[in-house]
């Protein structure tokens, strides 16, 4: 892997190696000091051109933990409002060093722009662009189910037989396009669930059941239900009539919540619309898993940037690694 830009081109293989170092990440998480030296001298740069909370705190965590040098960069505020193209501030940014650069902007294919211009030459990563694709976000979805199910340390298992029902703005959702090529390269099912104007208007090519009806998906009994964010900034028409229809039809309300099968858990990629598609019961209940999300987030990004920047030896785990590298340097004291 050079650069982490979507899902789609992401294989069984790559997808396991990410969650499985992530692995590694989350045990390195728990030690009494957090911090790994591996991308020591190493700069990265958060390019963001979009608001974001989850995601660039939690690349900017995993960043440090990894010791790299960290440089935030914000479109607002920036000589992005004079006009500067994504070229000139991406080669302006290579020349001040940048050695790895993670990006989120509001047009689908900037990142795949970025890496494949030659415009800057150091690995992407995708942080959410347009309606596309949000990588990072599917793969710590997919992290947090593995957990869930098999619990923590569950190396190189997939989901194969698990189910997952995500249920919102499928149309504007980067997360759910993401979630729909990873979690069926990971062998699991998806069924995706909109009212139909919130629908793309062709998913014949996409590897998930579409229905409108919730409840007749959540009959099913799935592993999780991911309610989506209704994403009224991307929003140039009305969608659905009102808000109080669509909590109805299409929310994880606290009558729907009590009436989950027993099995299923909740998620949600945040931030949310509480009382829309999500009601506080069913966020704040402990079938939620919307805080491990955002937990797991750091060990996910912490691997992703491992493996793009630092790169493994062949058959080392980035724990065994990172033993010998901390081994290696006391030797050398
Ligand atoms: N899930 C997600 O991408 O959240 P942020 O927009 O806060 O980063």
């Amino acid at each position: 892997m050079r650069h982490l830009l979507s899902t789609r081109d992401l294989s069984r293989d790559d997808a396991l190696l990410l969650l499985d170092t992530a692995e590694d990440m989350a045990e390195v998480s728990t030690r009494e000091v957090r911090k790994l030296p591996v991308l020591r001298g190493t700069t990265v740069v958060n390019l963001f051109y979009e608001d974001s909370t989850r995601t660039r705190i939690s690349f900017e965590a995993a960043e440090k933990r990894l010791s790299a040098d960290v440089i935030n960069f914000a479109a607002k505020g920036s000589s992005v409002s004079k006009g500067e193209s994504l070229k000139d501030t991406a080669q302006t940014l290579r020349a001040i060093g940048a050695d790895a650069v993670v990006i989120r902007h509001p047009a689908s294919g900037a990142p795949q722009l970025l890496a494949e211009r030659g415009w800057i030459d150091t690995p992407i990563l995708n942080a959410g662009d347009g309606t596309h694709e949000h990588p990072t976000q599917a793969l710590l979805d997919a992290f947090t189910i593995r957990r869930r199910r098999h619990g923590a340390g569950a190396r190189g298992k997939d989901l194969a037989g698990e189910h997952v029902v995500i249920v919102g703005d499928i149309l504007h959702s980067r997360v759910a396009r993401s979630n729909v090529w990873l979690l069926t390269t990971l062998g699991a099912r998806v069924t995706l669930v909109a009212p139909p104007t919130l629908l793309p208007v062709d998913t014949s090519l996409w590897p998930a059941r579409t229905t409108h009806d919730l409840d007749e998906a959540l009959a099913d009994s799935p592993t999780a239900v991911m309610a989506l964010r209704i994403q009224a900034e991307r929003m140039t028409d009305a969608y659905f009539p009102n808000t109080r229809e669509y909590a109805k039809f299409w929310g994880l309300g606290e009558a729907r919540f009590r009436r989950l099968p027993e099995r299923t858990f909740v998620m949600h990629p945040g931030p949310m619309n509480r009382g829309l598609e999500i009601s506080s019961v069913a966020a704040d209940s402990d079938r939620s898993t919307i805080l491990d999300q955002v937990a797991n987030g750091v060990s996910v990004r912490m691997a992703a940037l491992y493996l793009l920047c630092a790169g493994a030896r062949d058959g080392e785990t980035a724990a065994a690694r990172t033993t010998n590298q901390a081994a290696t340097e006391e030797g050398t004291k």
